[in-house]
């Protein structure tokens, strides 16, 4: 409820390498990533959006695993990593709580794809 209430890397970055959007349209939350990338490394992240305190407070956890590290070693953050770190999320809200996490992950595996040339994403539907 804190990440919920008082979010952190909540924003926007301008002229980002990675812009990447989506959401869950069973429920219409969404979330924005924008990243600046530098010498390979993620140097800063930020995310907006509205949706439920888990989507929040859970977009907000996975920027602060990936800021710091390279393409490579964010892309390698599984599913497993990213939940000992939420720490227990009940079964029926699993998807409120990866809406962030499957949003970032693609938007940096396609901007590996796109030979790490600025990349766009929009309307990714988890
Ligand atoms: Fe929509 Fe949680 S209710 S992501």
């Amino acid at each position: 409820l804190d990440l919920y209430k008082n979010p952190v890397n909540k924003g926007n970055i301008t002229k980002p390498e990675i812009d990447v959007s989506g959401g869950n349209p069973s429920c219409g939350d969404q979330v924005e990533f924008t990243m600046r990338i530098k010498d390979d490394v993620i140097e800063d992240v930020k995310f907006t959006g509205s949706g439920c305190a888990i989507s929040v407070a859970s977009s907000s956890i996975i920027t602060e695993m990936v800021k710091g590290r390279n393409v490579q070693q964010a892309k390698k953050i599984s599913r497993e990593d990213f939940f000992d770190e939420l720490g227990n999320i009940i079964q029926t809200r699993i998807k409120c709580a990866l809406l962030g996490f499957m949003v970032l992950k693609q938007g940096i595996e396609a901007y590996e794809k796109n030979e790490s040339k600025p990349t766009i994403i929009k309307g990714i539907v988890i």
